[in-house]
This record gives structure tokens, sequence and C-alpha cells, in this order.
């Protein structure tokens, strides 16, 4: 699969990723046996077959198993782990946000410890927490780096003034990514600021940021073939954009899902798609949407259908 680097950094990723919230299948550790551990492997795996090369963890995904039952997949392939991006996050307790030094030196060990390796490529604080002062989560950041066991540094879910707030502090440190919900279902980091966008994306372009999109496939909304219930304004948007979708899959010779995804790779701020599947067919599926090219005029028809109105 083509790679592309993350904001400035030397870091090469492929352009899907595979988000590993759904890796154990539980979010009870006691639940965790050998058939969740095998099935595990065979998502990896595939994602390797794949061409995946960057798997997106957070510490408290599966309650910690996501990143314990994920050293099993290390081991199973052995070699895996230097041909690798691992991503990890930090931040989200339990019913609140902890970005102070403290907790995340705390964090980061654990997290080393579950997955079972010296380094984290990419460690992402996972929410802002409005009760940390941006300069000492930077000071703990620092320390990370500078102690060897994290290589780069990210966030999720911030806007672009909580961004530039952590980064005034990190000296000479990027901030080399933003993993945040973009999808046909939700388009605020696109939209214009004047239409109720956050100019996320904007600020990933200017500021040579790479954005990792999470839910691109609005959490099964634009893959199910359930019917669309209800006839509100989002219902009636949804089976635009699937009607929209069916007809394009039929042009390209795709699936709807790989439509979606196609239409988050075709934008220039180079998107990175982090797909939540544990299924060996749907991680394959979805690495093809590489493949596809969507014409200009299929983009903005996708675009406008998932707006509910024509451009003006
Ligand atoms: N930073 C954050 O705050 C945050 C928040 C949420 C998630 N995340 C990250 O983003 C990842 C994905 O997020 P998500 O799970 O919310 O969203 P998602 O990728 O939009 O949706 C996952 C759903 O899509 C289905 N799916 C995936 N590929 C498919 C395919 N090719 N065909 C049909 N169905 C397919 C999966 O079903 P199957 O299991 O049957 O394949 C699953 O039900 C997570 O694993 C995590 O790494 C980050």
């Amino acid at each position: 699969m083509i790679a592309q680097n993350v904001g400035s950094s030397t870091l090469r990723v492929s352009r899907i990723a595979l988000g590993c919230m759904q890796m154990s299948g539980t979010w009870n550790p006691q639940e965790v046996g050998l058939e969740n551990v095998k099935k595990a492997i065979a998502a990896f795996e595939s994602a390797l077959q794949s061409g995946i090369t960057l798997f997106d963890h957070a510490d408290f995904y599966g309650a910690t198993t996501c990143e314990s039952i994920f050293k099993d997949c290390l081991k199973a392939v052995p070699g895996a782990r230097e041909q690798i991006v691992i991503a990890t996050k930090c931040g989200v307790r339990s019913g609140f946000y902890d970005l102070s030094q403290k907790h995340i030196e705390y964090s980061i060990y654990k997290s080393l410890d579950r997955l079972g390796i010296q380094y984290v490529d990419l460690y992402q604080m996972h929410r802002p927490d409005p009760l940390t002062h941006p300069e000492e989560t930077a000071a703990a950041l620092k320390k990370l780096v500078a102690d060897g066991v994290v290589r780069h540094v990210g966030v999720s879910n911030y806007c672009p003034e909580q961004f530039r707030a952590l980064q005034a502090y990190m000296g000479d440190i990027p901030l080399v990514s933003n993993q945040i919900s973009i999808s046909l279902m939700r388009l605020a980091p696109i939209y214009e600021s004047w239409e109720g966008g956050d100019g996320i994306l904007d600020q990933c372009m200017a500021q040579n940021v790479t954005p990792l999109a999470y839910s691109a496939l609005a959490k099964n909304l634009l893959t199910s073939t359930d019917g669309v219930s209800g006839d509100g304004s989002k219902e009636k948007i949804l089976q635009a954009v699937r009607t929209e979708l069916k007809v394009q899959s039929i042009k390209y010779g795709a699936t709807p899902g790989q439509i979606a995804l196609a239409w988050l790779l075709a934008h220039p701020a180079g998107i990175v798609p982090v797909v939540g599947s544990n299924n060996p067919q749907h991680i394959s599926e979805a690495s093809q949407a590489v493949d596809i090219s969507l014409e200009r005029e299929d983009w903005y028809k996708l675009w406008t259908a998932a707006w509910g109105r024509g451009v003006p």
C-alpha cells in the first residue's frame, strides 16, 4: 500500500490505519480468552497482509485489554514490531480527563508494559484536559521523547486553538497528528468556519499536521445494509449519502464503504482513515480503498449529499 509521512516527521505509515478499539472483542478483562486472542491475531495478520502499517490504540480500549492482546499479536508475527507504527493514547480516565505530568508519565509505562514494547511511535493526547495547563502536558511529553520512550507526539480531538496552545510549549518537538472524527456523516473539519466548521483540516494543511480520521465509516452507518429508520433531517441525509455511495460503488466497482474511505483519502490534507474492525475480510476490503480515485464531480456529489444541499 502507498505510504505517507506523518506530519513533518520521518514516520512513514500506510494511508489506511487499523483502529484497535475492538481488538479484544470485550470491555471486560475477565472475558478475554484464547478465542479472543485468535481473532485478534487473525485481524492483525490480515492488516499486515493488506499493507497496513499503522495500528491505533488507547490505554483504556477494552479496559486495557486491547493493548494487552496486541502483545500476543506481536509475538505471533516475529519481526512485526520493527515493520509497523504503533500509536496509542492517554488522558481519558473514568469520568474525567487527565493530562497532568504525573498521569502521562504513569500511563506511558503502563502502555509499554501491556504492549510489550520499548517505545511508542506516536503518543497521542486523547482529549484536551481543561484542568491542566498545556505547559505541564508539554513538559511531560518532552521528557518522554528525551527518555526515548516516545518517538513522536500527536493529539486527538483538539480544536485549532487547543492545538496551538500545546504546540507553543513543545519547544522544537512538533505535534505531528490530530486524530478527529471525520466522515460523510461528520463534516465539521471540512466546512468553512462560516458554515459551522471547526477549521481543523485547514490548520492541518497550514502546519503540516496529519489528520487521522476516526469513525470514518460513521461507526457502521455507511456500511450497514439495514434500512434507515426515522425521517428526521439526519436520517434523510444518511439515506441520501447511502444512495450516492451505492451509485458510485457500481461506477467504481467497489463497495459503499470503500467509496466512503476513498472520499476521505481524496482530501489534500492527507487524511489517514483509522478503520475499526476485527474482521479480516473487512480489513482487507478497507485497505483496497486506496486504489480508488474519485472524480472531482463525484467527490462533490457525495459532499453535497452529506451537506443536504447543492453548492451555492
Ligand atoms: N480518538 C478518539 O477519540 C477515537 C474515538 C473513537 C474511535 N477511535 C479510533 O478509531 C477507530 C475506528 O473507530 P470506530 O470504530 O468508531 O468507527 P468506524 O471505523 O467508522 O466503524 C467501525 C464499524 O464499521 C464496520 N466496518 C469496518 N470496516 C468495514 C467494512 N470494510 N465493511 C463493512 N463494515 C465495516 C465495523 O464492523 P466489523 O467489526 O464487522 O468489521 C464496525 O462496526 C477505533 O478502533 C479507534 O482506534 C478514536
